[in-house]
């Protein structure tokens, strides 16, 4: 019998007294401690006589600390020996984690059953935005499940989470996170031509492709630009080519639906084919995007990590946006992006990080063909 009492709340956690722990953390003692867990796995222990608990923050980023699950555990156990205890005196529970980071998960699951230690589940494996408050005075273990958000105030989620949470690696960089341009990345246009196009045309009857963080459009018209010349190249211009451009900023939004775009000279020069072939002229510095392309285009505020709700495309892209995150809120957008991937399609995500590789690699799911650029095996 569990004398750890355990309850899901259902308002914010809020105990300003009690002893933060951060990512890759573990505490030890009689306070109260609380802990974000987002996607992050957390084992715990508690000891009932003694009032005592701990709590490890493990982040599966590195092997360091409390990040791995071996680590964590070999640090708890240090502490609780000066308490005059072992691992196993105490009662053990697991909570938390995402699926997609799984293995962080069953790292830990590992850990516990190579040390032969009895452990409850707790809430395994969910939903994010988690806040955890274990009070071992009383006993009680309380989690706080927040629903995933809608955002509503550009400012509020183009900065995406809670201030006080440094998702940004690096704060002075939020000005910048708008920026985009017509055929900024070559490899991604590359991946599109040569792998995306040719599969949707043997394998699917279609190709939906979803531009996640899309700023003011740009990046969107670049891929049906490209996707549309591809498709007349191979004699299938009539093929069903759609493309959803989401980001959650309503005002960059607002200019990829009005699709007028001022251009440099050099800009128009680069691709000067397919703005002739794609686009109409509204002044000697300004094109506007031609029928073709914005009927097949929509675009629609969403935060990345809502995911997508029912439809599965055959292309996902995600270019420019993770490496503003930390590592934490990278997966979370992970998460989200791979909802809607369909199996067999495609999946194009920047990360200056192994973070995203090593995840998807993990997962079994997705197989790496070129740097950022994964397929989605077929069940
Ligand atoms: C640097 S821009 C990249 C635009 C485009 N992908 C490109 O490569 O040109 C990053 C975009 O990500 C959007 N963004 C940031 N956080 C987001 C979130 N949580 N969900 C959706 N979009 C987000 C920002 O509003 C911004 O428009």
């Amino acid at each position: 019998m569990s004398a750890l009492k355990f309850e899901i709340v259902p308002a914010v956690i809020k105990d300003y007294q009690s002893v933060r722990v951060l990512q890759g953390q573990v505490h030890v003692g009689p306070e109260p401690q609380q802990t974000y867990l987002r996607s992050c796995v957390c084992v715990g222990f508690y000891h009932p006589t003694r009032r005592l608990g701990a709590l490890s923050h493990i982040t599966g980023f590195s092997e360091a600390g409390g990040h791995s699950a071996p680590a964590a555990l070999r640090e708890i156990e240090s502490r609780l020996t000066q308490h005059g205890l072992r691992l196993a005196d105490c009662e053990c529970f697991v909570i938390g984690g995402a699926e997609l980071a799984r293995h962080v998960f069953d790292s830990a699951i590992r850990e516990l059953r190579d040390r032969r230690l009895q452990y409850r589940e707790l809430d395994v494996l969910g939903t994010f935005h988690r806040k955890l408050l274990l009070n071992p005075q009383d006993g009680t273990l309380a989690l706080f499940k927040s629903q995933p958000t809608s955002p509503t105030k550009d400012h509020d989620a183009t900065f995406s989470a809670d201030p006080a949470l440094n998702c940004f690696q690096d704060r002075r960089r939020r000005l910048f996170t708008g920026a985009s341009l017509f055929f900024r990345n070559p490899e991604l246009l590359q991946c599109l031509r040569e792998a995306v196009i040719p599969a949707v045309l043997r394998s699917f009857k279609r190709c939906h492709i979803w531009c996640a963080g899309c700023s003011t459009g740009m990046e969107v018209y670049s891929l049906g630009m490209v996707a549309l010349d591809t498709l007349a190249r191979s004699k299938q211009p009539q093929f069903e080519l759609r493309l959803l451009g989401t980001d959650v900023s309503e005002e960059a939004l607002a200019q990829g639906r009005l699709g007028d775009y001022a251009l440099s000279a050099r800009m128009e020069d680069s691709h000067a084919d397919l703005f002739r072939q794609y686009c109409e002229r509204v002044d000697p510095h300004t094109v506007r995007i031609g029928q073709e392309l914005r009927a097949r285009s929509s675009f629609a505020q969403r935060d990345i990590r809502e995911g997508s709700r029912r439809h599965r495309f055959e292309l996902v892209v995600c270019d420019h946006v993770l490496q503003y995150f930390t590592p934490e809120i990278q997966l979370e957008f992970l998460q989200g992006l791979t909802t809607g991937v369909r199996p067999g399609g495609f999946i194009y995500v920047s990360s200056p990080s192994a973070l995203i590789r090593d995840t998807l690699l993990a997962s079994g799911e997705y197989e790496m063909l070129s740097r950022s650029f994964y397929s989605r095996r077929q069940p």
